[in-house]
C-alpha cells in the first residue's frame, strides 16, 4: 500500500485504517511511488513519540514531509526553522519564539475580537455558511500578519492572498492560482524586508533582521515558515471546531455550563481534528524501532493524526471529550520542532469556543463535510453549516 496516495484520506475510512497499524505497533514500508525511494511509517502513539523524542538520531534538515527526495533535498533544509536541527535551530527558535508565545496573547486578544465578532455577524446574516472557505482561513491569517508586522493598510489585502493560498478561494483573486496566491505573498514579504530595513519597527522581520545572521532569503522563508506553519493547520482545527459542535450537540450548553472546561476542550479540539497529520524524519544512522531495522538514510513518517486515536492512550478515541485528563496529544508534534504557534492556536480555538457557547444554541450540517485530497493535511475542503442562534 502507498500511504503516501491522498485518496486514502478523503473518507473517514482512514481511520479505521489507522485503528488497525496502531493496534500492532505496525511498522509499514511503503515503496517508491508517489513519493520517490519509499518510505518507513509509523501510526502508535509510543512509536511516534519515539521517532520525534529529543534523543533519537533523526533529522529534519532533508525536509519534514512526504515527497522527500533524497537527490533533491529541501532547498530551504539548515535554513527555515521546520526544517534545520542542532545550533541553528536553537538560534531560529530564540529569534522566533517570542513572537508567537503565550506573553503576546493579551496583544492579540483584540485582534481576536474583533475577527470573531466580524465571523459571527456575517454567519447571522448567512442562512448556510461554508465555514471551511468563508471562516477557518480568517483568524489564522489576522494573528499571522500580526506578528508579522505586516502594515494595517496591507493586512486586508495580505489576508484575502493568504485565504486564497490556503483555501478560501477569495473571488476578488479568481484570475490567480493558490500557487500564485503564494508566490505574491513571498513578493510582499520581500518588499516588507526592504521597508524595515529602512525603518525597523518591533515585530518578527525587524528582529530577525536585526540580528544579523540571516540573509533577505533566510528572513523572508522563515515568514513564510511561520505563515505557513499559523495558517496550514489552525485553519482546519478552527473549521474541526464547527464540525465538532454539530457532531457533539450537548458541548456547547457544557461549556456555557462551565467555562473552566474551555482549556479542555481546546486541547480535545487540536487532538479531535489533528490538521497536521504526518512529519518525516530522516535516519541518520541505522536504529531498530521495535524490532524493525532502519537504515542510515531511510525516511520515517509519523503519522500524528493516528497517533490522536490511539485507543490505547485515548478512551473512545472518536469521541470528543472535556474530561480526558491528562490528554496527551500529539496534534503540535513533540520533541525539538514541537510547533512554536501552540500558544497562538490555543487562544484562537478559546475564543472561538467561547463565543460560540455564548451565542449559540446549536450547529448544524448542511451536507457531509468534504475532505481535502492531501496526506499532510487532514482538513476540510468544504464543511456547510446553519446555525440557531441564541
Ligand atoms: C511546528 C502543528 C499552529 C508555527 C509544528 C509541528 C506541528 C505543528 C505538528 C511540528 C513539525 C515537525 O515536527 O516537523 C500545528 C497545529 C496547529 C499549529 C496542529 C494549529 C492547530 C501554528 C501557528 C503557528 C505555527 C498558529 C504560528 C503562527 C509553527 C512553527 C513551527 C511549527 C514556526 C516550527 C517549529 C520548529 O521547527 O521548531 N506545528 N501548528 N503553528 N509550527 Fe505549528
Amino acid at each position: 500500500m502507498d500511504l503516501a496516495n491522498p485518496d486514502l484520506y478523503t473518507t473517514e475510512d482512514r481511520f479505521a485504517m489507522w485503528r488497525g497499524y496502531t493496534e500492532t505497533d505496525a511498522k509499514v514500508w511503503s515503496e517508491p511511488g508517489l513519493s520517490p525511494g519509499g518510505f518507513w511509517s509509523v501510526f502508535s502513539h509510543k512509536d511516534v513519540g519515539t521517532v520525534l523524542s529529543p534523543k533519537a538520531p533523526f533529522t529534519s534538515e532533508y525536509g519534514m514531509m512526504i515527497g522527500f527526495d533524497k537527490e533533491h533535498p529541501d532547498s530551504s533544509g539548515g535554513r527555515m526553522l521546520v526544517v534545520s536541527d542542532g545550533e541553528w535551530h536553537t538560534a531560529l527558535k530564540r529569534l522566533v519564539g517570542p513572537f508567537l508565545s503565550r506573553l503576546r496573547a493579551p496583544e492579540l486578544q483584540s485582534v481576536l475580537e474583533r475577527e470573531v465578532k466580524e465571523i459571527a455577524e456575517r454567519m447571522r446574516s448567512a442562512r448556510v455558511t461554508d465555514v471551511a472557505r468563508e471562516v477557518g482561513p480568517r483568524l489564522p491569517a489576522a494573528i499571522v500578519c500580526e506578528v508579522i508586522g505586516v502594515p494595517i493598510g496591507d493586512r486586508e489585502n495580505l489576508i484575502e492572498l493568504t485565504n486564497h493560498a490556503f483555501g478560501g478561494e477569495e473571488s476578488s483573486f479568481d484570475k490567480m492560482t493558490p500557487a500564485e496566491a503564494h508566490s505574491e505573498i513571498l513578493f510582499y514579504f520581500h518588499e516588507l524586508v526592504a521597508e524595515r530595513q529602512e525603518k525597523p519597527g518591533d515585530d518578527l522581520v525587524s528582529a530577525l533582521l536585526a540580528d544579523g545572521r540571516l540573509s533577505v532569503d533566510d528572513v523572508v522563508i522563515n515568514c513564510d515558515n511561520v505563515l505557513i506553519g499559523g495558517n496550514e493547520t489552525t485553519r482546519h482545527s478552527i473549521t474541526g471546531v464547527f464540525h465538532i459542535m454539530a457532531r457533539f450537540p450537548e458541548l456547547l450548553d457544557e461549556l456555557r455550563d462551565d467555562p473552566d472546561r474551555l482549556d479542555a476542550a481546546v486541547e480535545e479540539a487540536v487532538r479531535w481534528t489533528s490538521p497536521a497529520m504526518h512529519v518525516l524524519r530522516v535516519a541518520q544512522e541505522d536504529v531498530l524501532l521495535g524490532e524493525q531495522l532502519v537504515r542510515a538514510g531511510e525516511p520515517v513518517v509519523a503519522w500524528l493524526s493516528a497517533a490522536n486515536r490511539d485507543e490505547r492512550v485515548f478512551a473512545d478515541p472518536g469521541h470528543f471529550r472535556t474530561d480526558r485528563r491528562p490528554n496527551r496529544h500529539l496534534g503540535f508534534g513533540t520533541g525539538p520542532h514541537h510547533c512554536l504557534g501552540a500558544a497562538l492556536a490555543r487562544i484562537e480555538l478559546r475564543s472561538l469556543l467561547s463565543r460560540l457557547a455564548s451565542d449559540v444554541r446549536s450547529v448544524s450540517l448542511e451536507g457531509d463535510p468534504a475532505w481535502m485530497r492531501s496526506n499532510l493535511i487532514q482538513g476540510y475542503s468544504s464543511l456547510a453549516v446553519s446555525m440557531d442562534w441564541r
